[in-house]
């Protein structure tokens, strides 16, 4: 399966944060807000990456992240001339998806808890998952209708009487079809592409599932100052009480096997002195000492 990262918009509810670095360069906590849905990619096994943004800001992520060999993994970049909605995703990167699957996770939102997905991107074979986590404010997202049994009957975009509490976060998996239907799709009233109209033709034709997150599990939303702000002060709580980071790229790609120890104490050699660089070089000792009681 390959990865798309859509880190494009123009981030205008962030203004002026956003004059001169976009709203997937901005901090969240101690890391750029990209480092989260990069490493959620590594986390669950995605090693063939895509990043997608403005032709204005792709230089500043191609000089953040490389091409990804540091890290075990590869990065190509797309252009998205402007933003005409998530599901251009796929037809901008169409050549790049080729025949395989692919799970696209927008830019600007943070997960954090348990292994709510590693079961799904394991056993996508077929079809489409998508998932669903339960909010106070459903109207301003994609917002998924179950029946009794927990099986997904509509899906509807920002609607003005949410059916249910149940929105659906920005990761989605999709079989190779997805790219078939995309080129397919009509723009909206609003003039974009939508995901919200992928996943209604995947669940027309009875092959989408949507798995609904649990208790627990925290889906962060940074795209305006004050759900940025909100998002950093969880990572920060979590990361100070815990003594663990969240969205930390090299630590990922150091569990999923992409990147060995020695590889890893390499990169941490070359950082600065910085909490960061404390962090993996305590998380390089702590998996020397575990690698030699094995
Ligand atoms: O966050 C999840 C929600 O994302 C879903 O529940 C909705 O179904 C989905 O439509 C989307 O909602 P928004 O309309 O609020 O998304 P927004 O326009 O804010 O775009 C989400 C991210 O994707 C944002 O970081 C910018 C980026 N983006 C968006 C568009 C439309 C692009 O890079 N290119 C685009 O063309």
């Amino acid at each position: 399966m390959k990865g798309i990262i859509l880190a494009g918009g123009t981030g205008s509810r962030l203004f002026p944060l956003t004059l001169v670095a976009s709203k997937q360069l901005q901090p969240v906590y101690d890391k750029p807000m990209v480092y989260y849905p990069l490493a959620t990619l590594i986390e669950n096994g995605i090693r063939e990456l895509c990043l997608i943004s403005t032709p204005q800001d792709l230089p500043r992520f191609q000089q953040l992240l490389g091409d990804g060999t540091a890290w075990g993994i590869s990065i190509e970049y797309r252009e998205q001339a402007r933003p005409a909605g998530i599901a251009q995703a796929f037809l901008i990167a169409d050549s790049f998806i080729g025949n395989d699957s692919v799970a696209l996770i927008l830019g600007d939102n943070v997960f954090y808890g348990g292994d709510e997905f590693h079961g799904a991107f394991a056993e996508l074979e077929k079809g489409a998952v998508i998932f669903g986590c339960h909010v106070n404010d459903p109207e301003r997202y994609g917002v998924v209708e179950f029946d009794g049994a927990g099986r997904a009957l509509s899906i509807q975009e920002k609607p003005a009487q949410p059916r249910s509490n149940y929105a659906v976060p920005g990761l989605y998996l999709y079989d190779n079809q997805v790219v078939g239907i995309a080129r397919n799709l009509k723009p909206s009233a609003r003039g974009e592409l939508e995901i919200t109209d992928v996943n209604v033709e995947y669940l027309r034709r009875g092959e989408l599932r949507v798995r609904r997150l649990n208790r627990g599990f925290a889906w962060l939303d940074a795209g305006t100052s004050s759900s940025l702000h909100e998002a950093s002060a969880y990572v920060q709580t979590i990361e100070k009480r815990q003594g663990i980071k969240i969205g930390c790229p090299e630590e990922a790609a150091l569990l999923r096997g992409f990147l060995d120890i020695a590889a890893l104490a390499m990169l941490v050699e070359k950082m600065p002195n910085c909490e960061y660089r404390q962090y993996l070089f305590d998380v390089v000792g702590e998996a020397r000492r575990l690698e030699k009681e094995r």
